[in-house]
């Protein structure tokens, strides 16, 4: 599996650990920063990693800023994208199982490092339901549209 990562300053410390740990799994990782402390903008970062996403079939995203909200409201601006912030496996799960999430957005601010790593863990391993979810899904690609 391939992913694309992006932090800012708030989240670079998760993020590095949450891409230690995708490699250490034997996933792709390509790391569009932030790589150190000095202050930057998170729509940049979202706004990278989400076109990567968007581009590449499959490709999944990880976004950390301090709450994963400025990183999701960002991602999902761009057509193809379905980010979600979790708190949780529980949330991840579902975001994968029910919304198809191709991004999962994480608070360093908000989630501790080890349930963050349960968190993308369970977005990791789990699968689209489909089924119900199909249409529903479909209603948010119809919006994406206009
Ligand atoms: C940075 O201070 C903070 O605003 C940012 O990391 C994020 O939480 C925004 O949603």
């Amino acid at each position: 599996m391939r992913w694309y990562a992006g932090s800012d300053h708030a989240g670079r410390a998760l993020k590095d650990r949450l891409v230690e740990a995708l490699r250490a799994r034997g996933d792709e990782v390509v790391d569009r920063g932030c790589h150190d402390d000095g202050s930057v903008d998170y729509p940049d970062y979202a706004g990278a990693v989400a076109r990567d996403v968007a581009a590449e079939d499959g490709a999944r995203g990880l976004l950390v800023c301090g709450t994963g909200i400025g990183m999701a409201m960002a991602a999902n601006k761009v057509s193809g994208v379905r980010a979600a912030v979790v708190t949780d496996a529980f949330t991840a799960r579902a975001s994968r199982e029910h919304n198809d999430a191709n991004v999962i957005a994480l608070g360093e601010r908000v989630t501790g490092p080890g349930v963050a790593e349960d968190a993308l863990d369970a977005f990791r391993s789990a699968t689209y339901a489909g089924g119900r979810h199909d249409r529903r899904v479909a209603k948010i690609k119809d919006l994406e549209s206009g």
